[in-house]
């Protein structure tokens, strides 16, 4: 894949963050949710099953599984240890006390809010729990309640690695607790699942860590490669007090030239919910624009109107940005379309003709035009590849009998990977450019004075200053893809020992590349590593019985998946410790 189109990373500044948009994140499972059963079930063709072609396979090159070699004892004896009953309960308890103490997000008042001490015993459970990680390790607490561990290798030389999570978890609505099978900090437990929230957002990609390596610390490995750790605590409203001072602190540390291999933080997952189990970790992310759109006239008496009104002429532009969405286009280069061809080349239940017009795609234009077509019916996969404008706030005017004076509107973007905060700024202002003159509006767009006269003004302007360019994209094939390789093979050994299938057969996992419409807290790490891989080793959709539940009600984690993930963040660790390629 193309890594020509990076972006240069533009960290949000220090200033006070904006009042959280509280659904800036999206499910991440949701993605997957609605791309996969419509393509791969799209239900007309679905009995008709496609023998793979090397045509077809090329479009989606799969690594094989790969298993540690220096470290096979230590993971064959870890392996071990997961079958065991004892074990099982040892981390169910482990991810239930995290559960159990309820670090939300969302206090407004970073260092004056109270709420905000709940990250303190959080920090003292984690050390009663994990006594030989915190023997181990270097821990420096950043900005109060930032964790950074390390875990010095003995050779310096290699790069280190990067693990992230949060502490922080959405809050619970207090009238959804009814709602709850089990009550949000309960940590309950019911044979399977461990219940509660964060049980699955991020506690179980901290739990999961931390046992991995408390354990590996038990079984006497000690690292060739450094490993960090990197636990925010306010990744679920914008992540500026904890990833944000983490990753100043990481550049400190380590400078900020790609220091680090590779970094894995939470994302998209694993589905098996269809004929072939596909793995889709996030190797890129939109980026995200808030446009205040205000409109300013003389006030007066509404006895004696002019023909437009502030509100009159902010509703005609509010209709201009609807009759003008943004034009979609799927580009070859864009992570979108990678994923595409790996369901094409190995999606077990997709239709021939599908098939067929992912591979013409790759040198017909009209093809490439026809698969867009098809592919945005459906919504979601369309808001993934297009920038994506939403109309979500309007406000004006005071009292029936007076003009008003002011009137505003906010739009927001999601920012296709393929542009940019720059050229979103730019449509928007050529966008509303000839209304500003027919209404004798002077305008100011973001910054610059387009026509100083007018009988009123028209100003566009980054609403809170949040706006972030689309995440540089993880490299996925050719030089410098080693990470994502590794990352890969790292997935496929994990899923066919944890289900005990042969390492080398072709029944295991596939993995695509993937991309989130959300943001997480990796957007403060960009120039940490060049290959960042938003992951977690867990089923992204849940069960047929319990829905992951992440951010609404029943969030619930099944303690096998919990087993899983530490199994996965052990074989990760040897592997990388290991590499001589990354
Ligand atoms: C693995 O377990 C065996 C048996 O208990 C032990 O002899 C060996 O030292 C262990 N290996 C490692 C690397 O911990
Ligand atoms: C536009 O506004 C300016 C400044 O108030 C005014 O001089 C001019 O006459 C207006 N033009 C029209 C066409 O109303
Ligand atoms: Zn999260």
């Amino acid at each position: 894949m193309s890594t020509t189109e990076k972006k240069d990373p533009l960290l949000p500044g220090t200033t006070a963050p904006a009042p959280a948009p509280r659904n800036q994140r999206l499910n991440k499972g949701l993605f997957l949710l609605i791309l996969i059963p419509s393509l791969l079930f799209s239900g007309h063709l679905a009995s008709l099953r496609y023998h793979s072609e090397t045509a077809l396979a090329s479009l989606c090159p799969q690594v094989d599984t790969l298993v540690p070699q220096r470290g096979a004892d230590v993971l064959a004896n870890i392996s071990d240890l997961l079958a065991t009953p004892d074990f099982k309960t040892k981390a169910v308890n482990w991810l239930a006390g995290a559960v159990q103490i309820p670090s939300s997000t969302g206090c407004p008042r970073w260092g004056e809010d109270k709420r905000w001490e709940v990250f303190a015993p959080f920090h003292d459970y984690l050390s009663d729990a994990f006594p030989l990680v915190h023997k181990t390790l270097d821990l420096t607490k950043v900005n109060t309640f930032g964790l950074l561990y390390e875990w010095k290798g003995s050779d310096e030389s290699l790069k280190p690695i990067l693990l992230a999570a949060h502490q922080d978890v959405v809050p619970v609505e207090p009238e959804t607790y009814d709602e709850w099978t089990h009550p949000p900090f309960s940590g309950y437990y019911d044979g399977e699942y461990i219940w509660g929230r964060g049980s699955s957002d991020d506690k179980s990609g901290l739990i999961g860590t931390m046992t991995a390596i408390e354990t590996m610390i038990e079984q006497g490995f000690a690292p060739t490669r450094t490993i960090v750790l990197a636990y925010g605590f306010d990744e679920e409203a914008s992540g500026l007090q904890g990833a944000g001072a983490l990753g100043a602190a990481m550049r400190g540390t380590y400078g900020s030239d790609h220091p680090f291999a590779f970094i894995v933080d939470e994302g998209g997952g694993f589905t098996d919910e269809s004929g072939t189990v596909f793995a889709i970790p996030s190797v890129a992310e939109k980026g995200y624009l808030d446009v205040h759109v205000e409109v300013t006239s003389p006030g007066g008496h509404s006895s004696v109107p002019p023909a437009h009104t502030t509100i009159g002429m902010l509703s005609r532009m509010v209709v201009e940005y609807e009759e003008n969405p943004y034009e979609v286009e799927l580009s070859r280069d864009s992570i979108p379309y990678a994923l595409v061809q790996c369901l094409a080349a190995h999606g077990a239940t997709m239709p021939r003709w599908l098939k067929d017009l992912v591979r013409r795609s790759q040198h017909s234009k009209r093809a490439l035009n026809k698969l867009r077509d098809v592919l945005i019916e459906d919504h979601q996969f369309k808001s993934l590849i297009g920038t994506t404008q939403a109309v979500d706030i309007v406000h004006g005017g005071v009292k029936s009998n007076a003009l008003p004076e002011q009137a505003y509107a906010l739009v927001n973007h999601r920012i296709a990977t393929t542009s940019s905060v720059h050229e979103t700024m730019a449509h928007d202002t050529a966008l509303l450019a000839g209304l500003a003159a027919r209404f004798n509006l002077s305008y100011t767009a973001f910054g610059d004075a387009l026509s100083k006269d007018g009988s009123g003004t028209l100003t566009l302007k980054d609403a809170y200053g949040t706006s972030l360019e689309p995440a540089p994209v993880s490299p996925i094939a050719g030089k410098g893809s080693e990470a994502y390789q590794l990352l890969s093979g790292t997935i496929k050994a994990t899923y066919a020992a944890h289900r005990g299938l042969d390492l080398n057969s072709h029944e295991g996992i596939v993995v695509a590349p993937g991309m989130s419409t959300s943001n997480t807290d990796t957007r403060y790490y960009w120039d940490l590593s060049r290959s960042i891989f938003r992951y977690n080793h867990n089923n992204a959709i849940g069960t047929r019985d319990v829905p992951s539940g992440v951010h609404t009600v029943n969030e619930a984690m099944s303690a096998d998946a919990l087993l899983e993930m530490v199994r996965f963040f052990t074989t990760l660790i040897l592997n990388a410790d290991e590499s001589r390629h990354i």
